[in-house]
Order: C-alpha cells, then sequence, then structure tokens
C-alpha cells in the first residue's frame, strides 16, 4: 500500500503517520524528520536547507523531488508524511510511482497554533505533546533517551507563516487528488487514538 498524508502543520501527520507505519509494518519516509536530521548533522544538504527550513519556507522543488525519488526507488509499500507539498511535486510523484490513498487530516488554524506550543520533539522523530501525547520523562525520548527539543519553526510568526503557505500551496492537493479518487477525509479534531481509528476504518482495515 502507498499512502500519502497531507494536512496543516499540526494536524497530527507525524503522529498517525507512525501509528500507520507500526500498525501496517510499511516504511515511513517523512521530508520534515528527513531534513531536520540533516539540519542537525550539519551535512552538506542540512547547511543548504537550514535556513529555509528554519523561517518555514518550503525546501525548492528539485531537491525534495530528487530524495523523493531516491527514498521510494524499490520500495513495494510506504508511508509519505509531508510530501507532496504543492502541485509541482504531487505531478513529479505522479510521474515515478501511483498512490493508493491520500490521508487529508483537517484540523482548524486555531488549532494547529494552540498544538504547536507544546509540542517537543526528539532527534529520532518521535513527537511528543506535554499534555495531549507526553513523555513518560517530562524532557526525555520514551525510545532512544535523547533530550527532547522545540523546533525552530514553532515559533508563532513562523507556524503563521507555514500556514499561509499551507492554504497557498498545499491545500489545491485535496483536489487534484478527489479527481483522482483516492482522497480520504479525516478528522483531525479529536483525541490521537480516535484520529487513528477513523483512518483504519476508512481505510477498511478495522470495522
Ligand atoms: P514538516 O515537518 O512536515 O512540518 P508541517 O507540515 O508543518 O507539519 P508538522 O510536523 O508541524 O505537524 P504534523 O502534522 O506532523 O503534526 P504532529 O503529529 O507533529 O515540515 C517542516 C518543514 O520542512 C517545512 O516547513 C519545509 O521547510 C520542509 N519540508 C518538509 N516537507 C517538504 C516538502 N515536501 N517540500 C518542501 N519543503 C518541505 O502533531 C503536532 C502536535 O500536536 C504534537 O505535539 C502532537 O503530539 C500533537 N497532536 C497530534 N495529534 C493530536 C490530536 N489528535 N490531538 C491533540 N494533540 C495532537
Ligand atoms: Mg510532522
Amino acid at each position: 500500500m502507498k499512502i500519502a498524508l497531507i494536512g496543516p502543520p499540526a494536524s497530527g501527520k507525524g503522529t498517525q503517520a507512525e501509528l500507520l507505519s507500526k500498525e501496517l509494518k510499511l516504511p515511513l519516509i517523512s521530508t520534515g524528520n528527513l531534513f531536520r536530521w540533516q539540519i542537525r548533522r550539519k551535512t552538506k544538504l542540512g547547511k543548504m536547507i537550514e535556513e529555509i527550513v528554519n523561517r518555514g519556507d518550503l525546501v525548492p522543488d528539485e531537491i525534495v523531488n530528487k530524495i523523493i525519488k531516491k527514498e521510494t526507488k524499490n520500495k513495494r509499500n510506504f508511508i509519505l508524511d509531508g510530501y507532496p507539498r504543492n502541485l509541482n511535486q504531487a505531478i513529479f510523484l505522479d510521474s515515478i510511482t501511483s498512490l493508493d490513498y491520500v490521508l487529508e487530516i483537517w484540523i482548524s488554524d486555531q488549532e494547529a497554533l494552540k498544538r504547536l506550543t507544546l509540542r517537543r520533539v526528539c532527534q529520532c522523530g518521535k513527537t511528543y505533546h506535554l499534555i495531549y501525547n507526553p513523555p513518560k520523562n517530562e524532557e526525555i525520548c520514551d525510545e532512544c533517551g535523547r533530550t527532547l527539543f522545540i523546533r525552530e519553526d514553532d515559533q508563532k510568526e513562523k507556524v503563521l507563516k507555514r500556514l499561509e503557505i499551507y492554504h497557498q500551496q498545499t491545500k489545491p492537493l485535496i483536489d487534484f487528488y478527489q479527481k483522482k479518487g483516492i482522497l480520504v477525509k479525516i478528522n483531525g479534531e479529536q483525541p490521537i487514538k480516535d484520529v487513528f481509528s477513523e483512518i483504519l476504518i476508512k481505510l477498511k482495515l478495522k470495522k
């Protein structure tokens, strides 16, 4: 199965992608995590994209598309978190593979702003929320024991910019995938486990 998750910042793409990847045993490809990892490791790519990601802008399509081509090569199944992000990327993806489902997780802008102030993340890719999905020890990752951190792009003005980019560039994809008949709408404004149940039911993996 090839699934992509789209939705505004904080809609729960990363959270649900991780749950789905464990449940269905599918490899997870998260462009945001991949970029943050490169930035923290100070790789050549990391240095090139650091400023762009930290200010909340999109990384140029040529760079992202090249990475996706490499990451999806030889994989029959996968979950994409955060890709495609605009029409150009969606058309590119179509040229190299075909998706089975696109899950659109929707939440309001107000909810996005509320959630991101208490998000904590780990270098290993795990995401927490200090109230809704807390780690066992406040600043330590349950999975790998590293110290959790706050994302550079989670400051209010950067979140507002990411929301604007979402509305302008990513939202048109909803129509694009609806016309293809593979769009599945998910209510992201419910507890994490209920969002996950809705996904499994709508993918007909649970009654
Ligand atoms: P990316 O990392 O993809 O960021 P984003 O799209 O802004 O989404 P977030 O990761 O902020 O939110 P999420 O939907 O994953 O929510 P989460 O599960 O964490 O991209 C970052 C940057 O990388 C981009 O700005 C760009 O620069 C670059 N980039 C990435 N992909 C790109 C591409 N394709 N093209 C170009 N550039 C690209 O949840 C959020 C919080 O809420 C957490 O604290 C979580 O615990 C909590 N939470 C989750 N679900 C619930 C719930 N149901 N109820 C209550 N709390 C919840
Ligand atoms: Mg994410």
